[in-house]
């Protein structure tokens, strides 16, 4: 099996890194071909600028996205999709925006198209919500959507630190995103949001803009501290419900009792929970942004495609509709 991979920054690296090791040698996958900006070094053989070569090279099998934002991304997965390479993505902006579209492409192109590191980072998220969704209706998903915001919460409590310094730290270790603000105004939660909810519900949430979301920029260290003194930790949530067909949905900071699953979340780690009609409340936990747990998610995906597993087949339902005040005395 064939890769190509479109960017080569923490995710693109991690993928390429994984396929190398020993453990995958018996796999039979090769990175084939690796996008960089045009002007950039090419430093390793398997580099082009130009997508054309990739998307018209017949021995490329799957293209990852790995290059982040809305464009040329979409772009760059429609030619893909098109030119019937399956394809693997982390995008979650961009597959919050277009998964209809991209889920349409690939049915017409009798190829797949996978996204489990968009949700989660290492965590089987999508996996498992579509596993439970074989049995269950699913009314109910919750929790820590975003590394980067549970680490700067987590490091003002322990460490003291001011909130930038916290923020630099992230993007050292590769968790924020390009531009982070998508991480600490909720942005990013709301995309991780509106994919779980899209596939839990059977919909597309299209109304994007009419959401509550709430980030964490304002909160101070000393604010922090404050409720942990008085037992609650700041956890950044994303949060919807389903009833008929309506729906509910906010992304905001909340006050979490320091015994709480949520509480105990640290670091760049996620909690995901989703709730069921016979399999209950489920929580996914581990870490959610970083090189090496974000690539071995998407060499899952790659490794799906070469064994021909089947993920949920998607077929949304347009009636599904966006109440505010279904659930609302859950916010007060
Ligand atoms: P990154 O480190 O910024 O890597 C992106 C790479 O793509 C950079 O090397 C960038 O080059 C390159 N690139 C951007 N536009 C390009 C273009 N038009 N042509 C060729 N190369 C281009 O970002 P990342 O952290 O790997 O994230 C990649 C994607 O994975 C994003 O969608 C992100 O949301 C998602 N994701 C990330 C994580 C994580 O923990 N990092 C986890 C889950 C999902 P330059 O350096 O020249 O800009
Ligand atoms: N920036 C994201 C986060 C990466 O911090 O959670 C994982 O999606």
């Amino acid at each position: 099996m064939r890769i190509a991979l479109l960017g080569f920054g923490t995710v693109g690296k991690g993928v390429y890194e994984i396929i190398k090791k020993a453990k995958m040698q018996t796999q039979g996958l090769t990175v084939s071909r690796i996008l960089i900006r045009s002007g950039k070094k090419k430093i390793l053989p398997e580099m082009t600028d130009s997508i054309a070569e990739i998307i018209n090279d017949d021995e490329v099998d799957v293209v990852v996205e790995a290059i982040g934002g809305i464009e040329p991304a979409h772009a760059y997965i429609l030619e893909a999709l098109n030119h019937q390479k399956h394809v693997v993505t982390a995008n979650k902006a961009v597959i919050a925006k277009y998964l209809k579209e991209f889920t349409d492409v690939a049915n017409k192109n009798h190829v797949k198209f996978y996204f489990e590191a968009s949700v989660g980072g290492g965590i089987p998220w999508i996996q498992g919500l579509e596993k439970a969704l074989r049995i269950d209706n699913v009314d109910c998903i919750s929790g820590i959507f975003n590394g980067t915001s549970n680490f700067i919460l987590d490091q003002m409590s322990k460490n003291n630190q001011s909130f930038a310094e916290v923020l630099s730290k992230a993007q050292k270790l590769g968790y924020a995103e390009n531009d982070p603000s998508a991480d600490i105004d909720g942005v990013d939660i709301a995309n991780k949001l509106c994919i779980s909810a899209d596939i839990a519900y059977n919909i597309k949430i299209s109304d994007r803009d009419r959401l509550p979301i709430f980030g964490i920029r304002n909160i101070r260290s000393e604010d922090v501290r404050y409720f942990e003194r008085k037992g609650y930790l700041v956890k950044l949530l994303g949060l919807t419900h389903k009833l008929n067909n309506e729906y509910d949905y906010v992304v905001e900071p909340a006050l979490m009792r320091k015994d709480s699953l949520e509480a105990n979340t640290p670091g760049n780690y996620n909690l995901i929970s989703l709730n069921g009609e016979t399999i209950g409340k489920l929580d996914f936990f581990g870490q959610g942004a970083g090189m090496f747990p974000t690539a071995n998610a998407v060499v899952q995906d790659i490794l799906d495609i070469k064994e021909n597993k089947q993920h949920l087949e998607r077929n949304f339902d347009e009636k599904v509709q966006y109440d505010a005040n279904i659930f609302q005395q859950d916010y007060v």
